[in-house]
C-alpha cells in the first residue's frame, strides 16, 4: 500500500476579487479554526491580489496559487505573467490548462505541455486541468478524449516529475452548472487517470464542477478522489472552510 495522499482543497477564485475584497476574505478566513492537520488548503486569486492573500495569510499553511502563467521566463509576451515573476511572489501553486483558458483563450494540448515543464523548472507544482464536454460526454467519449488531454500534458515528462503534479478532472459541464457529476463516476473517469500516464499513480487527483460543502466529503470518499478544485463556491470564506472540514470527513470515510 502507497501512503495514503493528503486530501487538497484548492479555490479557484477565477477573475474575482479586487484586492480589498481578497483582504476581507483573508480576514476572515483567518478567524476560523480550520482541519489544516487533515487537509492542504490553496488560493487562487487574480495576479493583482496575490500579494494581498500571501501577505493576510502569511502564518497560515494556505498555500498560494495562480489560475494560469506563461511557459516562457521572459521576453516578448504582452499581457503574460513569468514563472519567475511568480516565485518572486511566493506563488508555490499554478493551475494550467484549465477548460476556460483552452475554450476562450485558444490554449492547445502542446502550450499546456510547454506550461507544465516550464512550472516544474521553477519548482511550482502545476494543477493540470483536464475534462470532456458535455457533446464528447454524451458520445461517451470522455475517457478517450480525457486520456488525451493527459498524455499529451506530460508529453516527454520523466515520470519522477510527473509525480510532483497535481491533475484536476473537471467535466465541462459540470463547471458553474450547480450540476455536478456523480461521484462514483468521476471516480471510475479519474481511475482511467491515473493509469494514463507513468508518474499518476502517486498524484492527487482533484475533482472540480459545481464542487459544494453538500456534496464534497461525497466525493473525498471515493479512493481515487484526494480532493477538488473548486470555483464558485471557494467565493465565501465559510464556504470555503467548510469544503476543507467536508475534505476532511470525507477522506476519513
Ligand atoms: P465551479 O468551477 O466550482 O464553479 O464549478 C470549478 C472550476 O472551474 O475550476
Amino acid at each position: 500500500m502507497s501512503a495514503p495522499r493528503k486530501p487538497l482543497v484548492v479555490g479557484n477564485w477565477k477573475m474575482n476579487k479586487t484586492i480589498a475584497q481578497t483582504r476581507a476574505f483573508a480576514e476572515d478566513l483567518r478567524a476560523r479554526a480550520l482541519p489544516f492537520a487533515d487537509v492542504d488548503a490553496v488560493i487562487c486569486p487574480p495576479f493583482t491580489a496575490l500579494c494581498e492573500a500571501r501577505d493576510v495569510l502569511a502564518d497560515l499553511p494556505v498555500g498560494l496559487g495562480a489560475q494560469n502563467m506563461s511557459w516562457a521566463d521572459g521576453g516578448p509576451y504582452t499581457g503574460e505573467i513569468s514563472p519567475l515573476m511568480l516565485v518572486e511572489l511566493g506563488v508555490d501553486w499554478v493551475v494550467i490548462g484549465h477548460s476556460e483558458r483552452r475554450a476562450l483563450f485558444g490554449e492547445l494540448d502542446e502550450r499546456v505541455n510547454e506550461k507544465v515543464v516550464a512550472a516544474l523548472r521553477h519548482g511550482i507544482t502545476p494543477i493540470v486541468a483536464v475534462g470532456e464536454t458535455g457533446q464528447e460526454h454524451v458520445a461517451g467519449l470522455a475517457t478517450a478524449r480525457v486520456r488525451e488531454q493527459v498524455t499529451l500534458a506530460f508529453a516527454g515528462i520523466a515520470p519522477a516529475d510527473v509525480a510532483r503534479c497535481v491533475v484536476a478532472y473537471e467535466p465541462i459541464w459540470a463547471i458553474g452548472t450547480g450540476n455536478a457529476d456523480s461521484p462514483p463516476e468521476a471516480n471510475a473517469l479519474m481511475s482511467e487517470i491515473r493509469g494514463a500516464v507513468a508518474g499518476l499513480e502517486h498524484v492527487r487527483l482533484l475533482y472540480g464542477g459545481s464542487m459544494s460543502p453538500g456534496n464534497v466529503a461525497d466525493f473525498l470518499a471515493q479512493p481515487d478522489i484526494d480532493g477538488g478544485l473548486v470555483g464558485g463556491a471557494s467565493l465565501d470564506p465559510a464556504s470555503f472552510a467548510a469544503l476543507l472540514e467536508g475534505a476532511r470527513r470525507g477522506a476519513l470515510a
